[in-house]
Formats: structure tokens, sequence, C-alpha cells
């Protein structure tokens, strides 16, 4: 049995992963948010799976952000928004995913794909998500959510549980797959 979890958010500027947080934490959508909210430990006895649950947040303005954030991290929550393109771009240009490859090859790490603000949007970004869902076998899931009117956050953050405590498959880089 795990004695712990540590998620990471990562994802292009704005697209409101410390949103995300706060409104977890706080149930409600906060107006203004810091570039970083500080780690959190959600207690054992408030999380679906009854282990507690550690929370990292990351914006590119703190480049303190170092390589042992990544090996420390169990899963990897990719934020996006879906109504900004250039964030989807990014996530499926090697910024992230490429990025992140190196460190989720060497120990393993699940990653989720969020699309945040859904709330602005009246069509899903699943349609551009699924290739890259296929590309790349460590992508555990997808979400869509919006920290604004909470939907899907608590499943989110759930889902990153899940992916470590029973992922559902064996992990491996694409460039393994020959
Ligand atoms: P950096 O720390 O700069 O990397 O940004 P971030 O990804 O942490 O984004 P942040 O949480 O600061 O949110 C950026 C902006 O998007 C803020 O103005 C938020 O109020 C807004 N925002 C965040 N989530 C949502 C959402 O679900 N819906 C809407 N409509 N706006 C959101
Ligand atoms: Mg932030």
């Amino acid at each position: 049995m795990r004695k712990d979890v540590r998620i990471l958010l990562v994802g292009e500027p704005k697209v409101g992963k410390t949103s995300l947080i706060m409104s977890l934490v706080g149930e409600e959508f906060p107006e203004e948010v810091p570039l970083r909210a500080e780690e959190i430990t959600i207690p054992a006895d408030v999380t679906p799976e009854r282990v507690p649950t550690h929370i990292v947040d990351y914006s590119v303005k703190f480049f303190s952000l170092s390589p042992s954030h990544f090996f420390q991290a169990n899963v990897i929550c990719i934020v996006y928004a879906v109504n900004n393109k250039k964030s989807i771009e990014k996530v499926t240009g090697d910024v992230h995913i490429g990025f992140l490859c190196v460190y989720v090859g060497m120990h393993r790490v699940p990653l989720i794909l969020v699309g945040n603000k859904s709330d602005l949007v009246e069509h899903s970004s699943m349609e551009t998500i699924l290739p890259i869902m296929n590309q790349y076998s460590e992508i555990e899931t997808c979400v869509e959510c919006s920290a604004k009117n909470l939907k899907n956050i608590s499943e989110l953050f759930y889902y990153a549980q899940k992916a470590v405590l029973h992922p559902t498959g064996p992990l491996y880089c694409p460039e393994e797959k020959e």
C-alpha cells in the first residue's frame, strides 16, 4: 500500500492550474490567485482512496521548479485551456510531453490531460486530444473541467490518485514501442 500520492500540475501560463487547485481546496472559484499555489496536502480521510495526497503547482515564472519536482511526482497533470488553441498545441508539441517523457521514461509516471475552462466553450476538445492520447501510452486519461463552475474538479484529482494507485496498464515511452 502506498503511503502517499504526489500530483504535479504543469501547462502553459494562464490555463488555470492555480485556480484548479484553489477551487478544489476552497470549494469555490477564486477571483484572484497567486502565480503559484503553496503545496497542499489533502489528509487521507477526505480523499476517496484514503491516501494523503500532495498537490504541487507550477508556473513558468518560477524557474525554481527543479527536476526533482518531476522525479518526486507520482502523476503529472498537463493542463490546457479548451478555449486556447495554442495551449492545446503546446500539449502536442515537444514542449510538454516530450520534455516530461524523459522523466516519465525513467520512472514511469502516468500523465493526465486536463482541459480546463470548459465553461467558456460549447464544443469539446476531445477530437483534438484523442490523437495525442493514442500517440502517448503514458497518458492515462483525459478530463475536461472548469475551475470556474467547479465542474469535474474533484473527479480530476480522483483520476490522478487512481492513476497512481490503480494503473490500468504497463507504461512505457513511445521510443520503446517497436
Ligand atoms: P500561471 O501561474 O501564470 O502559469 O497561470 P495558471 O495556469 O496558474 O492560471 P491561473 O489559475 O492564474 O488562471 C489564469 C486566468 O484564468 C485567471 O484570470 C483565472 O480567473 C482564469 N480561469 C481559471 N480557470 C478558469 C475557468 O475554469 N474558467 C474561466 N472562465 N476562467 C478561468
Ligand atoms: Mg499559476
